[in-house]
């Protein structure tokens, strides 16, 4: 079975810009979510091969606004431990909401939320063509779409 632990970014490393950038094509706009937010990875021996970041917005709902895994390490569960990390940390806060958002396109993320209980709970049509200055496509799809999920706790 493969061994990695999650731990919280200490104050003094950097954000691991490159497996953010995985979930999100603009350092612009994960720099603007990042300082509201807790950052965590996931480390197997000395390596950084996931990241989650997560964001308090009231007394009763939270947000993930990132999650990565690194190609190599993908489909060996990581994500889904870092998912079931940022879930457990919302219930120790007394959250009641989790949400988090994807795109249209962006199958392994969707599929991975609802495998951890997540509804889509709204879509926001042309999203990603308002937001983004270059055309996203991934799956052989055209990233366009905003989809929220929702988690109830
Ligand atoms: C989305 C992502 C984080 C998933 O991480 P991962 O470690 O590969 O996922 P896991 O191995 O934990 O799989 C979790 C579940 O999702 C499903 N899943 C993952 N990738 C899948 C795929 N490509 N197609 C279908 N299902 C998939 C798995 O079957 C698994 O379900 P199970 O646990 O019930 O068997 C990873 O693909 C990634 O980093 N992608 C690039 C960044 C990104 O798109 N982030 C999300 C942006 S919102």
């Amino acid at each position: 079975m493969l061994q990695f632990k999650i731990r919280a970014l200490a104050p003094d490393e950097p954000p691991p810009m490159q497996l953010l950038l995985l979930a999100d094509p603009s350092e612009e706009i994960i720099f603007s979510y990042l300082h509201q937010s807790h950052t965590f990875v996931a480390e197997h021996a000395t390596e950084i091969v996931g990241a989650l970041v997560f964001q308090l917005q009231d007394n009763s709902t939270a947000e993930i606004m990132n999650v990565a895994v690194e190609e190599d390490w993908q489909g060996k569960g990581i994500g889904r431990q870092l998912v079931a990390y940022a879930i457990d940390l919302a219930r120790q806060q007394s959250i009641k909401r989790l949400f988090v958002c994807t795109g249209n396109s962006t199958l392994p993320a969707l599929a991975l939320y609802k495998r951890c209980g997540f509804t889509i709970e709204s879509i926001d049509k042309g999203y990603f063509l308002r937001n983004y200055p270059q055309p996203i496509f991934e799956n052989g799809l055209q990233c366009t779409d905003r989809v929220k999920l929702r988690l109830e706790l």
